[in-house]
């Protein structure tokens, strides 16, 4: 893509962030982000659900207020029953009520495999955004759920575990990030982003390149669900996460300690995951303590200044 030169646009693609944010005025930005993807789960409901909390999730991770949505789908009109298909969008409606989203509309296209996601448009005052590029060393890492999501569901779609396995993630995945972005935001959060397909390494990475710093991430404190680790060691690892560690290898270095079921599963191709967050020791503190009835939230590691754009896991 060539870059933007318009001025107005406050955060384009040059930074690999969650959405992007043009000013319309002193004190008024739009935030605006498109995601949709196939089925993760069997239940069609619980799919538009999952798919609608990760749309929006790119908006609460830059700072801002979701306020409308499109929907986005493809659907094999001619084989699955269209019942299947009110259950995506009932599911995502759902999302979008609990949100306080308006959904305006959308497109539907006819194709071999159902795909379904949003488009969302949100708000945000163009000095409040908090983008991926403003870590500085001495801040604390934060994450706000579990990661492994990628494992569980290739595993579920194997037949390896029942979906009653699955549900601790599933009911994760169509959590919002709502509570998480209004703390990062009252507590002066220097950057975040959410973790999604290209894993906990892949979005860390973005941040440490947009940042120019290093990080330092403990895989030991990195939340993750019952099964996941035992299951990377049986060899369940989709391609996608396969491809993420290839890719991340670049710019990763890992203490000889870390076994290898952690170093699959810190580039897991997560769905609708926590946001990272990057603030000083004292805001990051303030941000549990908001965060601790949700009881996932924990600090995964730091800022350094280490070679720009490099992760180190110890
Ligand atoms: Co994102
Ligand atoms: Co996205």
């Amino acid at each position: 893509m060539p870059p933007m030169t318009d001025p107005n646009v406050l955060v384009g693609i040059a930074t690999s962030d969650d959405a992007g944010v043009y000013k319309l005025s002193d004190d008024l930005a739009l935030v605006q982000t498109v995601d949709f993807f196939t089925p993760i789960v069997d239940d069609p409901y619980d799919f538009g659900r999952i798919a609608a909390a990760n749309s929006l999730s790119d908006i609460y991770a830059m700072g801002a207020k979701p306020l409308t949505a499109l929907n986005i789908c493809a659907f094999p009109v001619d084989e699955l029953d269209h019942e299947i298909l009110a259950q995506i969008l009932l599911g995502g409606a759902e999302v979008a009520r609990t949100a306080g989203v308006a959904i305006l509309g959308g497109h539907t296209v006819k194709d071999a495999e159902p795909k379904y996601g949003m488009a969302v448009t949100g708000t945000v005052h163009p000095e409040r955004v908090v983008t991926n590029a403003g870590a500085r060393p001495g801040d604390l890492l934060l994450l706000t759920k579990p990661i492994g999501t990628g494992i569980l569901s290739t595993a579920l779609k194997r037949g390896t575990i029942a979906a009653a396995f699955m549900a601790p993630a599933v009911e994760q995945m169509i959590r919002l990030n709502d509570v998480a972005s209004k703390s990062m935001v009252a507590h002066g959060a220097h950057a975040a982003t959410d973790v999604t397909g290209f894993g906990l390494l892949g979005h860390a990475g973005e941040m440490a390149r947009a940042s120019r710093v290093a990080l330092s991430i403990d895989a030991s404190a990195v939340p993750t669900y019952e099964r996941v680790l035992a299951l990377i060691s049986e060899g369940v690892v989709p391609g996608g996460t396969r491809d993420n560690v290839r890719e991340h290898a670049a710019f990763t270095t890992f203490d000889a300690n870390v076994d290898e079921a952690h170093r699959i599963l810190l580039s897991d191709a997560t769905t609708s995951g926590g946001l990272l967050i990057s603030a000083t020791p004292e805001n990051a503190a303030h941000i549990l303590h908001d965060l601790e009835s949700l009881g996932t939230a924990c600090v995964i590691g730091s800022v350094t200044d280490g070679p720009a754009g490099t992760i180190g896991v110890r």
